[in-house]
C-alpha cells in the first residue's frame, strides 16, 4: 500500500481527533521513537534521482525541499529527517533564553483551507540547550539554524541585540550551512523587526561575530510594505548577507474557506498553508527584483506540490521549505514533491539551475 494513502487514510483521521499541538507533539515522538525505521525504509521516503541536486549558499544538496522553521524547534528531529527525503532542514526558532511561549491553545487547523494559524510564541528551550544537543546528534542532512529574539517585551533596544547576538555565539560552531536571522514572527508582542537601524546592528553585529562566515539569511514577511522589504534588502546588502527566506505566516484572512465566524473565534494568529501560496509567492517575486544577483532565495509559504516548489523556484528561489503541507500530506510529501519537481523540469527542457528565476528578471 503507498505510504501517502495510508498517512491520508489512517494516520492523519486519527491525528486530526486530537487537539492541533498534541497531534503535533504526537507526530514529533514518533518521528523521534520511528527514526531507525525510517532509515530501513529509505527507498519508500527518499527520491532516487540526481537531476535535483543544488547549491544552497556553498553546500551542494541532494535535493531542494527543506523542512520550514518551527517544525524542529529544539533539533530533536535532525538524526532522522534525512531519511524521510528532506535535503535540508532549518532549525528553531531558537531564541537566546528558555521561554514556554504563548498561552494554550495556540495552534488550530483550517481543514476546508488546507491552512494552520498558529500564535506559539516562539516557545522553546533555549540556543544554549538547542545547541548542545545538536553537538551530540548525528545528523541525517544538512541544517540551518533559525534564531529569533526571545519573546519577553522587555528584552528590547540594546537587550534585544544582545538576545540574538546571545543564540549567534551559541549555535555559530554547529555544522549548520547557514544561519537565519527570524525578523518576521507575527506571535511575540513585539511582532516584526522592522526598525531599519536595529535591523541593521544586528546584521553588522552577527557579521562582526561571524569568523567561520556562515552564510547568514534573515526571514522577511509576506505582510511586509515595499518600503519595509526595500529598507530589508538594503540592509542585508550593506552587511552582506546571503540571502532572503521568504517567508513567515501572514497575519491576513482573505479568501479563506473556512467559516469566518470560525476564523474570527481562533483569533490571533499566523497563519500557513495553502491559502499562504499566493503571498509567500509575491514576496518571493518581490525580493528578487530588489535583491543582489549573488544572494540566495529560500522560498516558503503554502508549498504542497512539484508545481508550488517550480513556482517558487521559477520565481528566483534556489530551493524551498514546508510545514504545513507535511501536516496535511504526510511524510512522504518531500519524495513527492521531488518526483513532480522533476518530471516539471523534464517537460519543460529545464534543468534545475536554469529554473531559478526563469520567471522572474532578476536584478544582476
Ligand atoms: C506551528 C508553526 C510554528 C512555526 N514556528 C516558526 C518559528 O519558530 N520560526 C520561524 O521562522 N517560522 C516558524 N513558522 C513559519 C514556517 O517556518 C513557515 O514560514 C510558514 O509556516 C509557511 O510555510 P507553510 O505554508 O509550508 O507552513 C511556524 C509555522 C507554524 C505552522
Amino acid at each position: 500500500m503507498d505510504s501517502s494513502f495510508l498517512y491520508k487514510q489512517y494516520i492523519r483521521p486519527l491525528l486530526f481527533k486530537l487537539d492541533s499541538e498534541s497531534a503535533h507533539g504526537l507526530a514529533h515522538q514518533s518521528g523521534h521513537l520511528a527514526g531507525p525505521l525510517f532509515s530501513m525504509l529509505t527507498k519508500e521516503f527518499k527520491y532516487q534521482g540526481n537531476d535535483l541536486a543544488v547549491n544552497l549558499a556553498g553546500t551542494t544538496l541532494e535535493n531542494p525541499i527543506g523542512l520550514a522553521a518551527g517544525f524542529d524547534k529544539n533539533g530533536l528531529l535532525t538524526s532522522m529527517l534525512g531519511n524521510i527525503g528532506f535535503g535540508f532542514a532549518e532549525i528553531g526558532s531558537v531564541t537566546g533564553k528558555p521561554s514556554a511561549g504563548n498561552p494554550k491553545p495556540r495552534l488550530f487547523r483550517l481543514i476546508e483551507d488546507e491552512g494552520l494559524i498558529n500564535r506559539l510564541g516562539l516557545n522553546g528551550d533555549g540556543a544554549d540547550v538547542v545547541a548542545d544537543r545538536l553537538r551530540q546528534t548525528k545528523l541525517s542532512l544538512p541544517i540551518g539554524i533559525n534564531i529569533a529574539k526571545t519573546n519577553d517585551p522587555a528584552i528590547k533596544g540594546d537587550l534585544a541585540v544582545e538576545d540574538i547576538l546571545h543564540s549567534f555565539k551559541a549555535v555559530q560552531d554547529l555544522p549548520a550551512i547557514y544561519v537565519t536571522i527570524n525578523a518576521s514572527c507575527p506571535n511575540t508582542k513585539e511582532g516584526i523587526l522592522e526598525e531599519k537601524k536595529q535591523l541593521s546592528t544586528i546584521f553588522s553585529e552577527v557579521q562582526k561575530l561571524n569568523t567561520r562566515n556562515l552564510p547568514i539569511f534573515v526571514k522577511l514577511s509576506p505582510d511586509s510594505s515595499n518600503e519595509l522589504l526595500n529598507d530589508m534588502v538594503e540592509a542585508a546588502i550593506n552587511n552582506k548577507l546571503a540571502g532572503f527566506v521568504c517567508g513567515n505566516t501572514t497575519t491576513t484572512r482573505n479568501s479563506l474557506r473556512t467559516n469566518s465566524a470560525e476564523v474570527e473565534k481562533i483569533g490571533a494568529g499566523g497563519l500557513s498553508g495553502r491559502p499562504l501560496k499566493t503571498l509567500g509567492l509575491s514576496l518571493c517575486q518581490r525580493i528578487s527584483q530588489l535583491k543582489q544577483h549573488d544572494q540566495t532565495i529560500i522560498g516558503v509559504g503554502g508549498i504542497f506540490s512539484g508545481q508550488d516548489a517550480f513556482d517558487y523556484i521559477a520565481a528566483g528561489a534556489t530551493v524551498v521549505e514546508i510545514y504545513t503541507g507535511l501536516i496535511y500530506e504526510g511524510p512522504t510529501l518531500p519524495k513527492q514533491i521531488c518526483n513532480e519537481l522533476s518530471q516539471i523540469l523534464t517537460s519543460r527542457g529545464m534543468t534545475i539551475a536554469q529554473a531559478i528565476g526563469s520567471e522572474t528578471k532578476v536584478k544582476s
